[in-house]
């Protein structure tokens, strides 16, 4: 017998399709076991395609009821349809018109794709190529259509009707016992994020009214009987909407703005235009249940979904290699509102520690690829680590190297440039190119190289000159060296120089383009310690040799709360390996406590969190020993919660919530608790 491989799909294939189609007309009657959907599709050749090539619809799994084209049934020679495909060798050379009936059942549908039923509720899931199992279509990103979808159903058993854009009729089928509603979505959008739910289902809702002052009714929908733990939802949709406009300057553009929670869905959720679909467990938060870490993923999901609007929906992806440029893009955007609803370093730490724990792993393993791939065989394999969070990191650096203003720019010409469009990689950058006249052509290697380089850096201070010469080097397997923005800083033994100076460090940063460049700064007056990768400014693997002593030092003065906690962990690393220095470092996390206890208790909490079992095996190299491990992280958590113990006690009672104060799933009331369960 013979296995099938499917062929490998490759960047450097990519052709404009061969016809488009503006505007796609639906008529989905739902039932169990006997779905029926009519599309009308109007097409026309493209122009930057093939002349006269065939038109190749893409299907999967279909059974095909009827096809007209113009009005009249095709001559059976004319056309080929199977499950995985439809055929017409010779289409009109001018717009024409395709009427495709097809049937598939819901009900019997397990692979979640395409259109399915999750506990009685009809729901679909289109991304990546799931809308070729509704009817047969140009199922590629760069298909961009106008949608508009009559859904009809039993109106005992679907009760609620939703699909893309705004609503514009509805009601009962005379003489039956169904109904239907009429949903129109004037953006051009590819089928990937085509959706439509029937069900019933309870909503919770509110208006928005956007900073172009038209009012969005916004609601969430959930099983009945579970709408009360839909409110932090609720309130994410409106925090998410609101903090678009204020970083971004992006405003929502329909009526109405939908999420439905199913119980059965591959992914965490999806942005569909108008109707995010959601996995119920980023939904559904009681306090009796979830947990502070619940509540995080909840806002973080429904704001990464919501961000999807712009970045993905109204500018997509020109094909699927591009995935980065809407998942990367959007994760930065999800983080970015995290930080700011949220403890901007405590989030940051919490970054770097998924990314280590996840797409260091991925990145140094058999399944390296880069954030933009340049091959795949299945596209449902690269909803990566790498692509989603590194793809997020490239998007910080250019922040990073651009500064603030220019970004926000270059974000703004992206979209303008880009609006109702396919874009790439290449368009991204571009955007920021023409905003900041710099040219990314050597950063843009950061989307081609799979791996995660090493940055390694060493000083040396000269007491007569009063200067610090400091050398980071990189390497990434034998290539071309990237381009590293490396935010640093020098630290005194009684905290930062401030006097020191070097021409090549801009705000903090200096961009490492070479293999290796010693900067020279002046006016050092003692031996400092250099706080590297403030922020963790590069998704790279540092290697400074720092010495115990520095650590602490870091850890007491340092400016950067990501280095803070860095060389707490470092120096707890150091001391489960056998160190020296449990008192001193007692002596600094309890400074620490004192300074940020009451001001940041999320930030104190972690900076007071040891790593984890796993995380010391991870940084060992030798064989991981799981006993020794755990008796070395317990004796050290023992030694510093009986040094800390007054203190640790003194913050307790002043974070202690007053008798009868309700409970509060918010950032602040979630912080005092963290640090609540370090002591
Ligand atoms: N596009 C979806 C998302 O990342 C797939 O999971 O939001
Ligand atoms: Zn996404």
């Amino acid at each position: 017998m013979r296995t099938e491989t499917p062929p490998l799909i490759h960047l450097a294939d990519y052709r404009p399709s061969d016809h488009l189609i503006e505007r796609v007309d639906l008529d989905v009657r739902l039932d169990p076991h006997r779905t029926r959907i009519t599309a009308v599709l109007s097409l026309r050749p493209n122009p930057a395609g093939e002349a006269g090539a065939p038109l190749r619809l893409d299907g999967d799994d279909l059974r095909l009821v009827a096809l007209d084209l113009d009005g009249a049934p095709l001559a059976p020679g004319s056309f080929t349809a199977g499950p995985q495909g439809l055929e017409i060798a010779e289409p009109p050379q001018r717009p024409f018109t395709l009427t495709i009936v097809t049937e598939v059942d819901p009900t019997a549908n397990t692979k979640l794709m395409g259109l399915y039923r999750s506990g009685g509720v009809y729901c679909t899931q289109c991304e990546a190529d799931g809308f070729r199992r509704i009817t047969y279509f140009l199922d590629r990103p760069d298909v961009l259509s106008v949608y508009t979808t009559r859904i009809e159903a039993d109106a005992a058993e679907a009760p609620v009707l939703l699909g893309n854009g705004d609503p514009v009729e509805g009601g009962p089928v005379p003489g039956t016992d169904r109904h239907y509603a009429v949903w129109h979505d004037p953006h051009p959008k590819p089928a990937y994020l085509f959706a439509l739910v029937g069900g019933r289902l309870d909503p919770v809702e509110t208006t928005f009214r956007t900073l172009e002052g038209r009012d969005v009714r916004v609601a969430v929908h959930v099983e009945p009987g579970k709408a009360e733990r839909a409110a932090y939802a609720l309130d994410a949709v409106i925090r998410s909407m609101r903090w678009d406009e204020e970083a971004f300057g992006r405003a929502y553009d329909l009526a109405v703005f939908n999420v439905v929670a199913v119980s059965d869905f591959n992914m965490g959720a999806m942005e569909n235009k108008g109707l995010n679909i959601f996995n119920d467990k980023y939904v559904l938060a009681s306090p009796e249940t979830a947990t502070d870490a619940d509540y995080a993923a909840i806002e973080a999901i429904i704001a990464h979904e919501y961000f999807h609007n712009w970045s993905g929906n109204r500018v997509t992806c020109r094909d699927w290699f591009q995935l980065c440029l809407k998942e990367g893009l959007t994760v930065f955007r999800d983080q970015e509102f995290s930080s700011d609803m949220r403890s901007r370093a405590v989030h940051r730490i919490a970054e770097v520690r998924a990314l280590r724990a996840r797409q260091f792993p991925e990145d140094a393993g058999p399944l390296r690829h880069p954030v933009r791939p340049t091959a795949y065989a299945e596209i449902n394999n690269f909803y990566t680590a790498t692509v989603y969070e590194k793809g997020a990191e490239i998007v910080r650096m250019l922040k990073t190297l651009l500064g603030p203003e220019a970004f926000r720019a270059g974000m703004d010409r992206y979209y303008a440039d880009n609006d109702g469009r396919a874009a790439t990689v290449e368009d991204f950058l571009k955007a920021f190119e023409a905003e900041s006249g710099r040219d990314l052509s050597a950063f843009a290697q950061w989307y081609a190289r799979p791996g995660t380089p090493q940055l390694t850096a060493s000083g040396r201070h000269d007491a007569t000159a009063r200067t610090y010469d400091l050398t980071l080097a990189q390497s990434l397997d034998d290539g071309e060296p990237l381009v590293i923005p490396v935010a640093l800083g020098l630290v005194g033994a009684g905290g930062a120089l401030d006097g020191a100076t070097c021409p090549e460090v801009r705000d903090g940063v200096y961009v490492l383009a070479a293999r290796e460049a010693t900067l020279r700064f002046s006016e050092v007056p003692e031996p400092p310690v250099p706080s590297l990768l403030r922020g963790f400014s590069a998704p790279v693997r540092l290697q400074a040799d720092l010495s115990e002593g520095d650590h602490l030092r870091l850890l007491a003065h340092d400016t950067d709360p990501f280095n803070r906690w860095q060389a707490a962990q470092s120096v707890a690393h150091a001391l489960m390996r056998g160190g020296s220095a449990s008192a001193a470092f007692a002596e600094a996390l309890g400074r620490l406590l004192d300074r940020e206890g009451a001001r940041d208790p999320a930030f104190a909490a972690l900076a007071l969190a040891i790593p984890s079992e796993g995380e010391v095996a991870n940084e060992m190299r030798a064989e991981v020993d799981p006993d020794a491990i755990h008796a070395a992280r317990s004796a050290l958590r023992r030694e510093l919660g009986l040094a800390l113990r007054p203190r640790l006690d003194a913050l307790w009672d002043a974070l202690a919530e007053a008798p009868g104060v309700p409970y509060s799933p918010d950032a602040a009331a979630a912080g005092r608790r963290g640090v609540g369960a370090v002591g």
